[in-house]
């Protein structure tokens, strides 16, 4: 199998790349491929000849989405309406990484595939437009939502407190910001499976977490402070309202794994992978 991964200079891209034997990837990331070009787009996948398109590539910055709506619809919709096209004009399946951000945070409990999108700031709702794209334009198609991705050398929670708390004496880290941290190497496995299995549709791939665990960003924080021999750094308890910053999360962002677990494929809890990664 031929994979073209958008997005293949980023961290959930380049970590497919990795898993797959080079002659096998079309790598597709700016400058060289702009996924808002649609006569780039439709050039490169008719020379490429690949069998799926795995879409990663995104812009990704939540806040400059909020600041700049049209640039995040510009890549995050029309990006992805250019690969969907495409990928319908040569009859192959587009899988989209999506996110936890295309609800809007108001349910008590984790969401699961099909429930109501509701996107509350720009990169939520540019999202939104490529999986609508995605949905509509295609017969096969995956759509698959994560969150709070991390992987080493990325920029990413993990790495981003372990920073401040060099730089800094203490930290303030929201409790009504709710989500799964997810290893993009697990992320990474369970694409490549579930690409495997022709069985298209809508999936929500985060790490494990037992019932009923919604962990916040504070407690992320924690377990990466504690985990990285920092028991008595203080870390103060904040809520969204105090923090200013131009994008608004959903308060609640958890995930529930429905469709892949029923196909068997399930990515390790979310406690045991941030440890095995802070751990090295
Ligand atoms: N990171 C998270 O916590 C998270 C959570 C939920 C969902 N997701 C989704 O997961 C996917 C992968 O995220 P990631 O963390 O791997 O993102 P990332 O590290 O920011 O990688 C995205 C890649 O896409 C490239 N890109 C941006 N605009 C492009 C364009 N117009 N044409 C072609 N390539 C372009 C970026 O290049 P430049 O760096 O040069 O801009 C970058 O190499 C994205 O779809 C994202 O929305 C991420």
């Amino acid at each position: 199998m031929r994979y073209l991964i958008t997005g293949n200079k980023g961290q959930l891209g380049s970590a497919i790349a990795k898993r797959l034997p080079a002659a096998n990837v079309v790598g597709a990331d700016l400058p060289d491929f702009d996924i808002t070009d649609y006569d780039l787009v439709r050039r490169g996948l008719e020379r490429s000849n690949v069998d799926i398109v795995i879409h990663c590539a995104a812009y990704t910055n939540v806040d400059g989405c909020a600041k700049d709506p049209a640039l995040a619809y510009r890549i995050n919709g029309m990006g992805t309406q250019n690969l969907a096209l495409a990928c319908a004009e040569a009859d192959i399946p587009l899988a989209l990484v999506s996110t936890n951000e295309v609800f809007d945070g108001t349910k008590a409990t984790a969401y699961n595939e099909f429930d109501q999108r509701n996107p509350i700031n720009g990169y939520g709702k540019s999202k939104y437009a490529g999986e609508w794209y995605a949905q509509n334009l295609l017969n096969k198609f995956y759509i698959i939502r994560t969150s709070w991705l991390y992987a080493a050398g990325g920029k990413n929670f993990i790495h981003r407190i372990q920073e401040l708390a060099d730089e800094r004496g203490e930290l303030s880290v929201v409790t009504d910001e709710l989500g799964i941290p997810t290893r993009v190497s697990d992320l990474a496995d369970g694409i490549l499976n579930l690409v495997g299995t022709k069985r298209y549709g809508m999936y929500h791939l985060v790490n494990g977490a037992d019932e009923g665990d919604m962990p916040s960003r504070w407690d992320f924080a924690k377990m990466v402070l504690d985990l990285s021999g920092r028991t008595d750094f203080p870390l103060h308890k904040i809520k969204l309202a105090d923090w200013e910053r131009a994008s608004t999360p959903p308060p609640n962002g958890v995930l529930a794994n429905t469709t892949a677990k029923a196909l068997g494929i399930e990515l390790p809890n979310w406690r045991d992978a941030v440890a095995e990664f802070i751990s090295g």
